[in-house]
């Protein structure tokens, strides 16, 4: 029987990253040690008073739909976060729980994308994002980031390319896989042209919490008009929870409700109610150290793989990764990848999961590991390489 799979399936790729994750596993199984740099979620388990409140709601039989917006005490404690870190408090109502920034990005495309509308994001940048525009029938305009515009869009490219179909900017800050952190007047500048050629721009904010010089400001500081995706994966560790949000300009309100009763109904109950403990002092206090102790990462990481040889022109100020021009030892990332997994037992990601623009002469770390994996891993590097 053929298969009748839509015409989509076949341009949305899986991640490279799951075959090095793949043959990882293998070489495990076969007694190798294996570190891996190439996962891209805290290592850490979710703090205690989380995992006590999601037992909590779980004794109490939480155990059905809330409505498809999400829980109200969830969605004000969402808008406090933002007042207490931000020194903006959007409305409530404008905050959507959703399952995931996965959730919350298929939620945007789903508003915003036409057929063959476009949009614009970054190469490298996420990869769900250009096949999330494919699967609604858009078009993703990836626009080739180097260091020296901190690997984000600036106003003259996003003009550049800008066309009459062009519905959408899509950004991260920090960025994955760069980290690249895009400050408050480089924001503003983005929106101001944004706005101005008539279009949407959308704010990824889901590594924001770790950040390791300033903080991240939120594009919120800047407009109310733009939409903002963030979760509960990465800085409060709850990756597997399946929670993140979405706070959109007021006048779309109405649609995203009724887009989110429609696509999945409502997001975990279970993790809702977890997520309330997210914002206590004693699990601020647990993320503090948490970041702390990514930063020492990244500050041993980071002078170690140019010591190498690998090129990292920029320090990262946000996110858990270090994109690595590996130029000096291969022009072929994917196979340079999976010779250090073989020949070291480290895994990395390689560039082509971001994109194509030098994807084959750059591999992504992700210091998601502890400092002994760290240092064990660069030294079976050290002696391949
Ligand atoms: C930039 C970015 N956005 C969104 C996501 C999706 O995260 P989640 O659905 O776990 O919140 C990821 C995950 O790695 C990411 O790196």
């Amino acid at each position: 029987m053929p298969l009748l799979t839509a015409a989509r399936v076949a341009d949305i790729r899986p991640f490279y990253v799951m075959e090095i994750l793949a043959r990882a596993r293998d070489l495990e199984a076969q007694g190798r040690s294996i570190i891996h740099m190439e996962i891209g979620e805290p290592d850490f388990v979710t703090p205690q008073p989380i995992i006590d409140a999601g037992k909590r709601a779980l004794d109490r039989g939480y155990t059905h739909y809330t409505p498809a917006v999400g829980l109200t005490a969830l969605r004000e404690a969402v808008a406090d976060f933002y007042d207490r870190h931000y020194g903006v408090r959007p409305s409530p109502k404008r905050i959507f729980i959703t399952p995931g920034a996965s959730g919350a990005l298929l939620l945007a495309m789903a508003l915003l994308v036409n057929p063959r509308s476009r949009v614009l994001t970054t190469d490298p940048g996420y990869p769900c994002n250009r096949h999330l525009i494919r699967l609604m029938e858009g078009e993703a305009v990836n626009i080739p980031v180097t260091a020296e515009t901190n690997f984000q869009l600036t106003p003259a490219m996003i003009k550049e390319h800008w066309s009459p179909t062009t519905a959408a900017v899509l950004m991260a800050s920090p960025a994955n896989p760069t980290g690249a952190v895009c400050n408050r007047e480089s924001l503003a500048d983005i929106t101001a042209c944004t706005q101005r050629l008539g279009g949407v721009l959308v704010v990824d904010e889901i590594y924001h919490g770790l950040t390791y010089s300033n903080s991240a400001p939120s594009v919120l500081n800047v407009t109310d008009g733009a939409f903002v995706i963030n979760s509960f994966s990465k800085y409060f560790g709850m990756t597997g929870w399946r929670l993140g949000w979405m706070v959109v300009p007021e006048d779309y309100q109405a649609d995203v409700d009724k887009l989110a009763q429609n696509i999945f109904l409502a997001a975990p109950t279970i993790a809702q109610h977890a997520a309330l403990a997210a914002y206590t002092a004693e699990t601020s206090a647990i993320l503090e150290q948490r970041r702390i102790e990514f930063m020492r990462r990244r500050d041993f990481l980071l002078p170690a793989l140019r010591d190498l040889g690998f090129h990292i022109p920029a320090t990262p100020q946000g996110a858990f990764y270090l994109y690595a021009g590996c130029d000096r030892f291969s022009d072929d990332s994917q196979t340079f990848a999976a010779d250090i997994l073989e020949h070291t037992g480290v895994a990395i990601t390689p560039g082509l999961d971001f994109g194509t623009h030098k994807a084959r002469r750059h591999v992504r770390f992700a210091y998601t590991t502890s400092m002994e994996n760290l240092e064990a891993g660069v030294e079976r590097l050290r002696k391949y390489l």
